[in-house]
């Protein structure tokens, strides 16, 4: 299969970290910005700044210096004091008169809590240690800090990148004493805004409605967006952007963090009484407590921060660029997808091989290339009451062997593709029948489940080595082309039987160690199968599952103006190649609208395309469209998934309209789409404004019938002309002449 090219990298655009031996500062310099921060004399890492490139000739004490009754002063040599609740810090530990968020929080053996954090050392990397078990950045030069409070050594990790404006920290802790530690608290990154009206945008919804944008402003006190589900969730995705309230989509500042997690997490932004605004975050401290002991140490997941002068577009491509750059595989990132018929909605778990027969059979030879054969292929698998654990294949129920289907989906010159749902078992199974242990339970208590099904414990070796070798198995067995790695509930009981009654706050972190561990293992096994991750939809649509699987099932949710809104959301830190999209039937099923197949194919191809329907219901006028749709699709594939993307107008709020744009990295095509929400009669109308075009190149657009120069475009606009009804789309594309 063709490789696409891979990204421009201009000469401008090296970074470097710089330490300034005499001020003590290190500049850390990517793509257009500063990070800055420095060892002031009490040998405290004082955040100085974070923004557009500036020089390096900055200097401390960025706050005034007033304290007052109730302040905590430390003095330094020179008989200066410093109130640390009023310092920005990189790192803010309690009791030493910091009284707001810390990032860490250390137990040492003698039960004292508090942790001075004194700078020691410093070694730049040209090549970016790996963190120990977690995903994170693949590469970057590295600056590693080394702070210590007594016996714990403290390891601040800061990546810089060569062509996005992002910084990437993580922390590492160390126990070089020879009593136990404990960690009560391990953020991965905190650094403070000045004085401004700052606003948060953030993604927050539930399974079927994710990712929608919310805004609030940042007035004093603690605004957390945060999962304590045991996993990333839709209920607040792990990403938090800032801004001014003058920072629009194209223009003003726009910071962005994300956690390179998949977990409970959280992201902090408090407004202390200096008017500050600190931000922090990391892995949820909600009920976690580690037990380092002598020698071992504890890495925090990896956090991405980014920063654009270009507004939330402009602070979502450098997510969409580092990302495509250095999470997610390589060896599909810049590669076309696939493009699936599933069979889940049309019908659900019960067929037989026949069944699915028929479905593949009205696609063949249109251009779809992959089957993807979803849940109830396994066990004892009529519904969701029994069989996940079981993983091998009832011929009874499907009436034949799962090769036969593999075989002719083949012969149509298909690839095939399975569901899994590997970390999940149902009480009705051989294997909790064989293993009940091998669940998450508490004991002497009932292990409570959701959808039906409990959670396997992958804090166990043997769990994950019976998940390898089963799934692997038929993986190689069969000769599977696509995963689709579902996951279909939260962790709820806290408890694991395979962990110490001292370590039993660790099982949700613990569980995601497992669960990388899990992924690594199948994904190096079958490095050409192309996985897909999914969580009851967008549940667990983060990097952490990116780093692994290049794709994410975006929603359940496939109603062209809900999953609009829904993809509109998820850009705002993913790019538009890690979205799953799928067209499928109208009226929807769960939202009951009624919308055209062109309109749920305009949304659908936005990003990696599928097609999940009764092929068998469709009219002979309808299945002719699909040919067409995939030779759109495959002409606008490249530019979408490694261009760039711009959003247009929000879904959101008070707008009836949805636009989006991608533009192709050589700025020679581009391409516009737009969602009418509500037909409303003599509304008023919208002008759609192009943005990222070649200013001096004149583009084409055949269904608007004009050529005009670049600079036309994005300023004098135009106007959409969105046919008639609910729900509908028009797709323009911008072609240079
Ligand atoms: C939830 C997924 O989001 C669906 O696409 C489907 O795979 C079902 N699970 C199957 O149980």
């Amino acid at each position: 299969m063709m490789n696409w090219k891979k990204f421009v990298e201009s000469e401008e655009n090296l970074m470097s970290i710089y330490f300034d031996e005499q001020s003590r500062i290190f500049y850390l310099e990517s793509k257009d910005t500063t990070y800055a921060f420095g060892v002031n004399p009490l040998g405290i890492l004082e955040h100085l700044y974070f923004g557009k490139r500036v020089g390096r000739d900055l200097a401390f004490r960025t706050y005034s210096e007033k304290g007052g009754a109730h302040s905590v002063v430390l003095w330094d040599e020179d008989k200066k004091h410093y109130d640390l609740a009023v310092v920005p810090q990189e790192i803010h530990t309690p009791y030493r008169g910091d009284y707001y968020e810390p990032s860490i929080i250390l137990e040492f053996a003698n039960g004292n809590r508090r942790s001075d954090l004194i700078y020691e050392s410093h070694e730049i990397f040209a090549e970016k240690p790996q963190l120990e078990g977690l995903p994170s950045l693949r590469h970057g030069e590295t600056l590693a800090v080394t702070l210590r409070s007594k016996t714990a050594k403290v390891i601040l990790y800061y990546t810089v990148s060569e062509t996005c404006a992002i910084i990437a920290r993580s922390m590492k802790v160390v126990n070089e004493g020879e009593e136990d530690l404990r960690i009560d608290r391990a953020y991965s990154f905190a650094f403070s805004l000045p004085n401004r009206q700052w606003q948060a945008m953030y993604l927050a919804g539930a399974a079927g409605a994710e990712a929608h944008v919310r805004k609030t402003s940042l007035d004093r006190g603690v605004f957390t967006i945060d999962s304590k589900r045991g996993i990333s969730s839709a209920s607040m995705n792990p990403f938090m952007a800032i801004g001014l309230p003058e920072t629009s989509e194209n223009r003003g500042p726009a910071y962005g963090v994300n956690i390179i997690y998949s977990g409970s997490h959280s992201i902090t932004a408090e407004r202390i009484p200096s008017g500050l605004v600190r931000v922090s975050g990391g892995l949820n401290a909600f009920d976690f407590s580690w037990k380092l002991e002598q020698g071992e140490s504890f890495q925090t997941p990896e956090v991405v921060l980014a920063y654009s002068e270009d507004g939330y577009s402009g602070m979502s491509r450098e997510f969409h660029n580092i990302y495509r750059e250095a999470l997610i595989p390589k060896r599909f990132v810049h590669k076309p997808r696939p493009v699936i018929i599933n069979h889940w909605e049309a019908t659900r778990f019960i067929y037989t091989l026949d069944r699915l027969r028929s479905i593949v059979e009205q696609v063949a030879g249109r251009g779809i290339d992959t089957f993807v054969l979803d849940d109830g292929w396994f066990g004892v698998r009529e519904d969701e009451t029994s069989g996940l654990g079981d993983w091998f294949v009832n011929e009874e129920k499907l009436g034949g062997p799962l090769q036969s289907l593999i075989d002719y989906t083949h012969s149509l010159g298909m690839r095939f593709g399975l569901w899994f749902e590997p970390e999940m078992i149902n009480r009705n199974s051989e294997l909790y029948r064989a293993h009940p242990d091998w669940a998450i339970q508490t004991p002497d208590d009932y292990a409570e489940e959701a959808r039906r099904q409990l959670v396997l414990d992958l804090t166990r070796e043997d769990v994950r080595d019976y998940l390898v070798e089963t799934v692997n198995g038929i993986i190689r067995s069969h000769k599977i082309d696509y995963v689709k790695w579902d996951c279909n509930r939260d962790l709820s009981e806290g408890y694991s039987l395979a962990l110490p009654k001292d370590r039993q706050k660790e099982l949700f972190h613990r569980y995601y160690l497992g669960l990388y561990d899990l992924f690594r293992r199948i994904v190096e096994a079958n490095p050409d199968v192309i996985f897909e991750g999914c969580s009851s939809g967008g549940s667990r649509f983060d990097a952490g599952v990116l780093y692994y699987f290049p794709q994410i099932w975006t929603s359940d949710q496939t109603d062209a103006p809900a999953r609009a809104k829904i993809q509109y959301g998820t850009s705002f830190c993913y790019p538009m190649s890690a979205m799953s999209c799928h067209v499928t039937a109208s009226p929807n099923r769960r939202a009951k609208h009624l919308t055209t197949l062109h309109s749920r194919y305009d949304i659908a191809a936005m990003g990696p395309l599928g097609y999940e329907l009764d092929t068998t219901k469709m009219t002979e006028e309808e299945l002719a469209e699909i040919p067409l749709q995939i030779a759109a699709f495959k002409e606008d594939e490249e530019m979408v998934f490694t261009g760039d993307t711009y959003r247009l107008h929000s879904p959101f709020g008070d707008s009836n309209y949805f636009a989006m744009q991608s533009v192709s990295a050589d700025k020679k095509k581009s391409r516009v789409t737009v969602m009418k929400l509500q037909e409303n009669f003599n509304e008023p109308e919208i002008r759609v404004y192009p943005q990222g075009l070649d200013p001096d190149t004149v583009y084409e657009v055949a269904e608007l019938g004009r050529t005009m120069e670049g600079r036309s475009w994005m300023n004098f606009g135009f106007r959409p002309k969105v046919a008639a009804g609910d729900y509908e789309t028009k797709v323009f594309r911008f072609i240079a002449k």
